[in-house]
């Protein structure tokens, strides 16, 4: 029986030099590994009580949505800057290769709402911790971040200290 972590290719030098890729595509092109991570991510949500998944465009939609629609919870979209139709809040931030800005509509979230964060990997955590900044700034509260991989080098962890973060794979 194969595991989650035989479903991931990784490809060295890719986006540029000295990056070890971690690809979630032979992930999902697998109905073995498809379930995997997403039936494993349900099981981190098993106890958990919360209103709404987020997840940031584009990877994170991926493993957002269906566990959002098993779960019978909706999903807001955390999306590139300029792509969003309503009134947004934006933030900058740093990735493992660049920058960029992410946004959320402003009216997505409730004062109180509890949000769970799901995104397929956590580099450097700049990401997630713009998405954390923008929940919290229109008033939601984070419960639960939950990751497939986790690139434990880069030490993304430590911008998350106060959360309770899980992942399905650890690459140390
Ligand atoms: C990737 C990945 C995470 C983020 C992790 O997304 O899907 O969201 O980088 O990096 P960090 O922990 O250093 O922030 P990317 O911005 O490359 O966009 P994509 O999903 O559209 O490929
Ligand atoms: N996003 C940021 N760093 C990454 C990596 N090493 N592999 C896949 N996605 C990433």
């Amino acid at each position: 029986m194969k595991k989650l972590e035989d479903y991931v290719a990784s490809i060295p030098d890719f986006p540029e030099e000295g990056i070890i890729f971690r690809d979630v595509t032979t992930i999902l092109e697998d109905p073995d590994g498809l379930s995997l991570a997403v039936d494993g991510v349900r099981k981190m949500l098993e106890g958990v009580e919360y209103d709404s998944v987020i997840g940031p465009e584009s990877r994170g939609f991926i493993f957002g949505v269906p566990v959002a629609y098993a779960e019978h919870k909706g999903f807001i979209p955390v999306r590139k800057k300029g792509k969003l139709p309503r009134e947004v809040l934006s933030m900058d931030y740093a990735l493992e290769y660049g920058t960029a800005t992410i946004e959320i509509h402003k009216d997505s979230i409730k004062p109180g709402q509890k949000i769970v964060i799901i995104d397929d990997l956590i580099a450097t955590g700049g990401t997630i911790e713009a998405i954390i900044k923008l929940v919290e700034e229109l008033g939601g509260e984070i419960v639960k971040i939950c990751f497939i991989m986790e690139l434990a080098g880069l030490e993304g962890r430590e911008k998350l200290k106060d959360y309770d973060v899980e992942s399905l794979i650890v690459y140390e």
